[in-house]
């Protein structure tokens, strides 16, 4: 039996990148499918990077607030945050015991940090790593092995974690037996969503159109969108054009014929961001308002993602009682 599962870590603003990289395609797969699917906020994930607590829980609420507002179904996909799940941790002690320091020495997050230290001429290479960031792919070896999960949809950069969580479970099974699930990452296989200067939308570039936030200001960043100089009359190529990148996302097979009829006859860049604008604004509309309601009832939200940690929580009980059995600890 199939069961997907993956892990948000609420860092900013959700983006539209966000939205059509991992969000979409997400719910898509969720609901296309007869297989248990598991969706979770890495809060503690964040905490080796987030030290202010009102940070933390606020990004927590809106990373939650906008999966649901863009269509989760709770009674397909348990949603919850991980700090709720207690058993989740309990294995990663597990698991660590099982996890050769030379995996945690080539995980990349660690390895980028060293390198940035290297580059600042900072004698301890290790200098502001704690042992959080460390030890991160234990912690999602556990949120993947927790549940039995088969399938871990996650960018490209996570596929080495996956693969971690693969190889400890491994190691694990070589010692007790058979035990845990041996997961695979999934590659939503989505190109590139370019950002407001053309390069990857991120985070990092600072080049994000959020989706939640107020109309006069996500109409200003559409017009910041990068295009050539070219007069309103010329003809426009379609191709590396982000306002067409975008559009067609977000359009009906005819909508985006007939804009690519009007960059051809000659449009200017002015108008064609307009018609961006009112297309995502269209299709957005109902996401924000559902948005905005979680948001100004944070109880209701708290109560979604609790009862949701219950549900997960129900699924973890009894594994986790297995494998300390298998272990000589239970
Ligand atoms: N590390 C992931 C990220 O930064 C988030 C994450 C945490 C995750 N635990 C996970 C993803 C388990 C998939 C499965 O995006």
């Amino acid at each position: 039996m199939k069961t997907i599962l993956t892990g948000i870590k609420p860092t900013g603003d959700v983006h539209l990148g966000n939205y059509l990289g991992a969000i979409r395609p997400g719910l898509k797969l969720a609901h296309s499918t007869k297989a248990q699917s598991l969706l979770f906020i890495a809060d503690y994930h964040c905490l080796t990077s987030m030290h202010k607590a009102s940070e933390l829980s606020q990004a927590t609420r809106h990373v939650a607030a906008s999966w649901l507002a863009c269509g989760l179904n709770t009674q397909k996909t348990i949603i919850y945050k991980q700090s709720d799940v207690p058993e989740i941790f309990e294995l990663s002690w597990i698991l660590s015991c099982f996890t050769p320091k030379g995996f945690m020495n080539r995980a990349h997050a660690y390895k980028a940090k060293q390198s940035t230290n290297k580059e600042d001429g900072k004698a301890d290479l290790d200098s502001g790593v704690n042992m959080g960031l460390f030890n991160y792919p234990v912690l999602m070896s556990a949120d993947i092995l927790m549940f039995n999960a088969t399938d871990v949809p996650v960018g490209e950069d996570q596929a080495q974690h996956v693969e971690f969580a693969r190889d400890i479970a491994q190691k694990f099974n070589n010692n007790y037996g058979d035990t845990l699930v041996l997961p695979k990452p999934i590659l939503s296989g989505q190109k590139l969503i370019p950002g407001l200067d053309g390069r990857k939308m991120s985070k990092s570039y600072k080049n994000t159109i959020p989706l939640f936030c107020e109309d006069k200001k996500f109409r200003k960043l559409i017009m910041k969108i990068k295009t050539d100089s070219l007069p309103p009359e010329a003809p426009k190529d379609i191709k590396n054009s982000t306002i067409f990148d975008l559009y067609k996302e977000f359009a009906t097979d005819s909508e985006v014929l007939k804009l690519k009829a009007h960059f051809e006859s000659g449009i200017g860049w002015g108008e064609a961001k307009q018609v961006l604008f009112e297309k995502l604004q269209e299709y957005f509309l109902p996401h924000r308002q559902k948005y905005n309601e979680l948001m100004s009832h944070p109880d209701e939200l708290d109560k979604i993602l609790l009862s949701g940690a219950e549900k997960a929580r129900q699924l973890a009980k009894p594994l986790l009682k297995n494998i300390k059995k298998v272990i000589g600890v239970g």
